[in-house]
């Protein structure tokens, strides 16, 4: 019995160094999937009135599809993915343009026809794969997709 209790007592000394170690640092989405042995990025979508809402998904899906998941306000992607439809436009925040790569000939392209104003930042966010590195991006919303 007193081993059994030595063994608890330990346990949650370590849960309560865990929790002290990574509250300060992280959501607690990143704290529950780091406890479960998974990190799941965080995406951050900044609305044209200034609100933001944060989005944790997994790794290997597109940007748009985490956006249309959570019902991210304008964000329409009316090709479904497909880069015919420049829908799906989103601008990058500067401070994060490292983190994703340049974008191909055909986004480019589409880029160009976006009806929202075209700035540095501008991609569509159906060409854009959530990795580990785009933890904490800010991604804004465009006004108008039409
Ligand atoms: S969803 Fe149509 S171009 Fe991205």
């Amino acid at each position: 019995m007193l081993a059994i209790k030595e063994k608890w007592t330990q346990d949650r000394f370590e849960n309560r160094t865990i929790l002290t170690v990574f509250l300060p640092l992280r959501s607690s989405c990143f704290l529950s999937n780091t406890l479960k042995g998974r990190f799941m990025p965080e995406l951050i979508f900044r609305q044209p009135d200034g609100t933001s809402r944060p989005v944790t998904t997994e790794t290997g899906g597109s940007v748009m599809q985490a956006a249309i998941r959570s019902n991210i306000r304008g964000i329409e992607a009316e090709c479904g993915g497909a880069c015919a439809c420049a829908t799906c436009h989103i601008y990058i925040a500067p401070e994060y343009l490292d983190c994703v790569p340049a974008p191909r000939q055909d986004e480019e392209e589409m880029l160009d026809g976006v009806c929202a104003e075209r700035k540095e930042g501008s991609r569509l966010s159906c060409q854009i794969t959530v990795t580990d590195a785009l933890d904490g991006i800010i991604i804004d919303v465009p006004d108008r997709q039409y």
